[in-house]
Order: structure tokens, then C-alpha cells, then sequence
């Protein structure tokens, strides 16, 4: 049995594209968790659409065994954590299991917005980091500009940094000496009553929940009685083991392992990524802190395009659900779209994520076969009457007269940014309602802006037009900050006086107007031409903003078939009746289904 001292539990930390999943490849390469024939690239990211794009979503740990040059077979569990803002919190539970961090920089890039936000997480749990310059290999590589960046920024001693080339496994080697050296192996008594944090789960067909764990105290081992402390909920432990990367059986996991448990469990949502884990027989007195139920920032309409594939849409969003406790969902119809689910989600690479899963792993057929509405935030609006709503659809907005105020959510961004591009950046920032809050030049070239930004105006284009504005080079990362009162008025566009469900949103009443316009603009557009003049309108409460018209137009298909017999005339009708299935009517008004399609997928990957 390996004793403590020679344990080592730590994980990989970096911006996006900075190298940590090629790292991660080489350590497992180098200890041999992973033969050079099994290894594809991103061992770890073992969702398709993670490898797809090259992005970590799910916390993976592994068990690698390293003979380091003292001779010594140390055990080392690597635990991935997922690179995205949307995922902070996992993240902050991921680390909360390790001693240390390997904090991996690109040589070309230096510090940028997701290595900051990840290192002061770590930091606030007081891991020890350890600096990896990655990438030396490229031409234009400047340790020295990066390690400058790094004491700057972090006020991290880089005396100890490392550097490699997770590419041509140049230097890795030395990063898992240093992991030895400089993260503290864990303590924790194994006799005293089990405390376990729990940083992972999902859901198996064939063996129920798995439940990703790190002891901190005690041990678990198959037949005892296990309780998860924030909701009291008891299970019978059937399994427990380890991740060798492939999981594996094992009689006990005890204070400093990570691993697994099996017991029994039906439902992902009884167990709380950040939950404390203890025995039903002999409970630990307190739970971890930095326990926190994740609720949904961001809300939209998930459609499908074939009413045909509702039911299966059905069943995908319960699947999903099953596996994905953050991810929320109720039924929704909309007479543009018919029926539907309003679906509730962490941010918007989440709302992406889930999008596409639902359309590759739950057999709703092509890509392409949903249709999402425009994603909101979560507004709170207080009513003349007192009474606070949650208003996570534009539907649930109630009429002007009753609202005494409107609060929207505020985020606190961090942008990193070259020089040259500062002041397009700022200029962008404040276009959208943006407070600064601080602005700082770690070295000459770079730059580190702080902004107070409405959500709301960062669901819009802002990604979009933070990487046009910085030529692709601007990072960004924000957290939650606060609500704060906002004029937010909703937007309804109607069609010959009646209103469009699906088109209906919330916006600040200096941006309503122009996107009142442009909505119309572009539904002018996309509108036949119908038997009677059609008016679209924006319109705020009773108020309209916008007016544009669709002439009206005959459209006589038969006009040309002089002549003839009399059935040609009734064929071309049907085929013309055909054609009309796919329109909805919103009063008395055809629209193409399609109309509905283009403007929403506008600005949609
Ligand atoms: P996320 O999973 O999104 O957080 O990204 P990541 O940090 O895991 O980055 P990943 O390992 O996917 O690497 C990003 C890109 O950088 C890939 O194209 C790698 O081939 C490349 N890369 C990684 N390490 C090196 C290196 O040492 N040198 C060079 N030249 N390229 C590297």
C-alpha cells in the first residue's frame, strides 16, 4: 500500500487552448496509464463533442502510478477540470479536491482571462500552483515575457516554474518531479468518520448513479451505509474503485484517494457536485464549505423544427436531465413554433453544449432539427403590489402598469487584451452599458480591463464583437455579481395587431427601438406577400415603435393555365395547399415556418 506521503492530488489548470489536455496525454503516456496504441488524442475529454471542440466540460480523474528519480513509486491522481466560465463552480469543487494546482501557460499567449480566474480559485482554496510554461517549442515563444505576466498579475514566484512542450513531450518529466516537490501530499486521519467531497456523477444505464469522490477523512469501503449531507438522503455502498484511466474495483478508498462509489442511487440530482459525502452510522460533524445548488442563469426556448420529433425531444430532455442536474426544463408552446420546453442553463456555452447533445446522442435525427428562441437571463421584477416575480421568459413579463421595477443580472468580466486594441475594447464595453472598474498593464504590450457588464447585453453579439474589435485576440472570462435595477422593457412584435410569441423580448428601452426596427426589418423580408395588407409592428405595452408593411399580392398560381382541363387546374392548387403546411398562422396572417427559423437562428452557431 502506498503510504500518504508519497500521494499527490492535483490537476491541470489553463485557458482554453493553452495545452492542458496535451499535457494531461503525455503524463498519462509517460506513466503508462495509457499505452501509446490506446492513446488518442485527449485521453480525457471523453465526450465526442469535448474531442470535437477541444473542450473539457466533465471533471475526469485518474490513478497514474510514477517511479520518480528518487526511486520511489508515487501515486498521482490527475483530475481534469473543465476550462469554461459557464463552469466555474465545478471547477472551484475540482480543486477544492486537490493540494495543488499545475498551472499551464502558452509561452505565446501568457496569462489571459481563464488562467487568471482559475488560479485566484485555486489560490482562495490555498493550493499550491505550480507555473508550466507550455509550448517552447514555437518560434515565438517569451518565457520571460509570461513569467512576468505571471508574478505580475497572480503574484505567483515563478522561481520554481517549469518548462515544456506538451507537443513534442519536451519537459513533462520534470513538470511530475515538481508535482512531487512542490504540492504537499495529503493529510487527514483514516480511522476518524468518513468526510468525502463530492466533485463529479452521472448517470449509468446498467449500474445507477456514479458518484466521483475525494476522502479527505476516514474511508469507504462496500456495505456500509453512506449519507449525503445536504439533502439526508442514505445509500447502501454496493461498489467502490478507481480511475486507472478505465475504472476499477477496489476494496476500500480511504483519507487522500479519489475514486468512485456505486450505491444504489437513481437520480443524478440527489447528488450535489460540492456535497459532502459521510456514514449514516457515524456522521462527520460539519459538511465542506463552498457548497452551492446551481440554479440557471440563462433561459431559452428549445423547439423542434418537425412537430414530428416532439416526443422524441421529450425523452431526450428527460435523459439529459438524468445526467445533467443543472441543466432545468418545463413545456412551453408558442403558436410560431408550437410545442416546445423552456430549458434553463448555466451560460451560454452550456445552452450550446446541450443543444448539440440533444441532437447527436438523443437521435433527433440531422443537426439542424432544433430551433432555439432568443436566450434570456434571469430578470426579477418587483410589482406595484409588492410581489417579486422571477422572469425567465419574456412571456412572463407582466404589463407595465403593474411593474414598479426591473432588476437585471449584472457580471464582473475580465477581458485580456493586447495594447493596440485597448481602446476598441473599452469602447465596445462602455457601448453596452459597461462600468469600468479597473484597467491595468502588466507588461507594456497587455492589458487587463475590468467591467461591470449586463448579462442580457453579453447574450447579444458581445463575444462576436470582443473577437472582431481585438482581431481574435481579447480573452474573457465574468462571474455573477449582483442584480441591479435596469429600465428593461419587453418588446412584442405584432402581426396585423397580434402578437408573435416566439419573437417577444426583453431589452434596455435605449436599445429597443433600433432592435424594434431591425426585427421588423428583416420579418418584411421574410413574409410573403398575402391577399391583404400586412402591418409588423414592434410595439412596448400599447406603444408602437415600428411599422413596417407587406403589400398585399394575389397569387393567382392558376392565372397562366389557360385552358386546359379542369383537373391541371385543381393539381397545381393542391400542390399550392401543400406548400402551405409549413406556414403558422398568427392571426390571420400565413407565415412561413422558415421566417420563424432564419431570425432566430441568427447569430446562432
Ligand atoms: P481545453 O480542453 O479547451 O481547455 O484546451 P486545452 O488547454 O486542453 O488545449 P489542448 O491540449 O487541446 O491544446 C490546444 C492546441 O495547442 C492543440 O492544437 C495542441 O496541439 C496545441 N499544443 C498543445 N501543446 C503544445 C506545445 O507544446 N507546442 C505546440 N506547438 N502546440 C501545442
Amino acid at each position: 500500500m502506498i503510504p500518504p506521503e508519497r500521494i499527490r492530488n492535483f490537476s491541470i489548470i489553463a485557458h482554453i487552448d493553452h495545452g492542458k489536455s496535451t499535457l494531461a496525454d503525455r503524463i498519462l503516456e509517460l506513466t503508462g496509464a495509457v499505452s501509446k496504441r490506446e492513446m488518442r488524442a485527449q485521453y480525457l475529454d471523453s465526450m465526442d463533442l469535448e474531442r470535437e471542440r477541444g473542450i473539457t466540460i466533465k471533471a475526469t480523474p485518474v490513478r497514474l502510478e510514477y517511479k520518480a528519480k528518487d526511486g520511489q513509486i508515487y501515486r498521482m491522481n490527475l483530475i481534469d477540470t473543465p476550462g469554461h466560465v459557464d463552469f466555474s463552480y465545478e471547477v472551484s469543487r475540482s480543486l477544492a479536491c486537490c493540494e495543488g494546482a499545475v498551472l499551464v501557460v502558452d509561452v505565446s499567449q501568457g496569462v489571459e482571462a481563464q488562467t487568471l480566474a482559475h488560479a485566484n480559485i485555486a489560490m482562495e482554496l490555498g493550493l499550491g500552483l505550480l507555473p508550466v510554461l507550455n509550448k517552447i517549442d514555437l518560434k515565438n515563444a517569451d518565457p520571460e515575457r509570461a513569467c512576468r505576466e505571471i508574478e505580475e498579475l497572480l503574484g505567483l514566484d515563478t522561481a520554481d516554474h517549469v518548462r515544456c512542450s506538451a507537443k513534442e513531450g519536451v519537459g513533462i518529466q520534470d513538470v511530475l518531479e515538481s508535482v512531487i516537490r512542490l504540492i504537499p501530499p495529503p493529510k487527514g486521519d483514516r480511522s476518524v468518520p468518513l468526510r468525502a467531497l463530492l466533485f463529479d456523477s452521472w448517470f449509468d444505464d446498467f449500474r445507477g448513479v456514479i458518484v466521483v469522490v475525494r476522502v479527505f477523512e476516514g474511508h469507504i469501503t462496500p456495505g456500509k451505509t453512506i449519507l449525503f449531507m445536504s439533502n439526508q438522503k442514505t445509500y447502501l455502498v454496493e461498489e467502490v474503485g478507481i480511475f486507472a484511466p478505465k475504472p476499477v474495483k477496489a476494496d476500500r478508498l480511504d483519507a487522500g484517494d479519489v475514486g468512485y462509489i456505486i450505491a444504489g442511487i437513481r437520480e443524478v440530482r440527489d447528488t450535489r457536485v460540492g456535497d459532502t459525502v459521510t456514514e449514516k452510522e457515524r456522521p462527520a460533524s460539519v459538511p465542506f464549505p463552498g457548497f452551492k445548488a446551481l440554479k440557471p442563469m440563462v433561459y431559452a426556448g428549445l423547439y423542434p423544427v418537425d412537430s414530428n420529433d416532439y416526443e422524441d425531444l421529450r425523452d431526450a430532455v428527460e435523459k439529459l436531465r438524468l445526467n445533467d442536474s443543472s441543466f432545468t426544463y418545463e413545456p412551453e408552446n408558442s403558436v410560431a413554433l408550437g410545442f416546445g420546453f423552456r430549458c434553463g442553463f448555466l451560460g451560454l456555452l452550456h445552452m450550446d453544449v446541450v443543444r448539440e447533445r440533444l441532437e447527436r446522442e438523443f437521435g433527433l435525427s440531422a443537426e439542424g432539427s432544433l430551433i432555439c428562441t432568443a436566450p434570456t437571463p434571469l430578470f426579477e421584477v418587483m410589482k406595484t403590489d409588492g410581489e417579486i416575480l422571477r422572469v425567465d421568459n419574456p412571456k412572463k413579463m407582466p404589463d407595465e402598469s403593474q411593474i414598479e421595477l426591473v432588476q437585471e443580472p449584472i457580471v464582473l468580466a475580465t477581458i485580456h487584451v493586447p495594447t493596440p486594441y485597448v481602446g476598441a475594447v473599452l469602447q465596445l464595453c462602455e457601448s453596452v452599458r459597461g462600468v469600468q472598474k479597473e484597467l491595468k498593464y502588466p507588461t507594456p504590450d497587455r492589458a487587463m480591463v475590468l467591467y461591470d457588464l449586463p448579462l442580457n447585453e453579453i447574450m447579444a453579439d458581445f463575444f462576436d464583437r470582443l473577437k472582431s474589435v481585438s482581431k481574435g485576440y481579447a480573452s474573457l472570462d465574468y462571474e455573477f455579481k449582483e442584480f441591479q435595477e435596469a429600465e428593461m422593457v419587453k418588446v412584442d412584435m405584432l402581426l396585423n395587431g397580434e402578437p408573435v410569441d416566439a419573437l417577444s423580448f426583453i431589452v434596455h428601452k435605449r436599445r429597443a427601438y433600433d432592435e424594434g426596427r431591425d426585427i421588423a426589418e428583416r420579418l418584411r423580408k421574410l413574409i410573403p406577400r398575402q391577399q391583404y395588407e400586412v402591418a409588423i409592428q414592434a410595439a412596448i405595452g400599447g406603444k408602437i415603435i415600428a411599422r413596417e408593411n407587406v403589400k398585399p399580392f394575389r397569387k393567382d398560381v392558376t392565372a397562366k393555365l389557360y385552358g386546359g382541363d379542369i383537373t391541371r387546374k385543381m393539381k397545381v392548387l393542391k400542390k399550392q395547399k401543400e406548400g402551405k403546411k409549413r406556414m403558422k398562422m398568427v392571426g390571420r396572417v400565413e407565415v412561413p415556418q422558415e421566417a420563424f427559423l432564419a431570425l432566430l437562428r441568427k447569430g446562432q452557431a
